[in-house]
């Protein structure tokens, strides 16, 4: 008999690559983000903290990291978007343990709308925030975290800026998945426009096999300032609004990984920071 030859896979990297898996691994570091969160609740108040909403929770890889971290801890995560959550339920809540997915909601919501009783900590990670285009929205989102805050509770937000965060611009980056598959994370700048500070930013993955996954993902967001953001942190009743900055490795001339509650900062190309909002 003759054998046929095989049919040649047409079957690239990005074909076969999962958008969720590949932005969990180019652009989350859970355990870092829970660990400062854990560390400034400690150094702030003198309780343990014990609910946390993660607002804009996306795959609610950090919900999980949270209920993980202490049998006594709980989570709802709040997003809008039903496919990332049950992409979430099926990759992220399916590996904690039956007592761990007891203590993890997903809400299918706008935190806008959002009430899911008063948390101790809410967080609003990787500039989610930025989606709200004017004040008067971004004033009602923090109005609507503080009333979600217990009497003492916190907010964790993150900021990113510096003079190359309004530019047109694509920065690469390199990374690899846990099974040592390299890829590449590229952040699009696509455009800015200075009359309203809105911008398209994409997120596009390549690959070894000169694949590519164009437009992962894409927002529409405002480039807020600091004293913006802190400004209407303050009108909307927050006690204390702190902008916690990036030590520097001076031998490496880079970041050190360690964010204090400073008054000045940088004038980097581009930086990160948390804001660490007290009611
Ligand atoms: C930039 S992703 C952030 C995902 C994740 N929190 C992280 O740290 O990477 C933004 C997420 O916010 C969700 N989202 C956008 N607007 C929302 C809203 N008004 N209410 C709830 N979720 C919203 C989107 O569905 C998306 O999953």
């Amino acid at each position: 008999m003759i054998r046929k030859p095989a049919a040649k896979s047409t079957a690239t990297r990005a074909s076969c690559s999962d958008r969720h898996r590949l932005y969990q691994y180019a652009v989350q570091d859970v355990e870092s983000e829970i660990d400062f969160v854990e560390q400034t609740w400690a150094e702030l108040r003198h309780r343990p903290a014990v609910f946390l909403r993660e607002d804009f929770c996306g795959t609610a890889q950090t919900a999980c990291e949270w209920v993980g971290r202490s049998v006594d801890h709980r989570a709802v995560g709040v997003d809008s978007d039903p496919s990332v959550l049950d992409w979430g339920r099926v990759h992220n809540l399916s590996i904690l343990t039956a007592d761990q997915r007891i203590r993890t909601e997903l809400l299918n919501m706008d935190v806008l709308q959002a009430h899911p009783g008063q948390a101790d900590i809410i967080l609003a990670m990787n500039f989610s925030y930025y989606l709200f285009l004017h004040r008067d929205d971004l004033r009602a989102y923090f109005r609507n975290a503080l009333l979600g805050l217990v009497s003492d509770g916190i907010l964790f937000l993150d900021a990113y800026g510096g003079y190359e965060a309004p530019m047109v611009l694509t920065e690469p980056r390199e990374c690899q998945d846990d099974n040592g598959n390299d890829f590449t994370y590229v952040w699009d700048q696509a455009s800015f426009n200075p009359i309203d500070s809105c911008m398209h930013c994409h997120i596009h993955f390549e690959f070894p096999d000169n694949s590519r996954m164009e437009k992962a993902f894409s927002y529409y967001w405002r480039l807020w300032t600091l004293p913006e953001i802190r400004e209407i942190l303050i009108e909307v009743g927050f006690s204390q609004v702190d902008i916690y900055w990036e030590g520097t490795d001076e031998a490496k001339n880079e970041g050190n990984g360690i964010y204090t509650p400073s008054d000045s900062g940088d004038a980097d190309p581009g930086w990160v920071c948390y804001i660490v909002a007290q009611v």
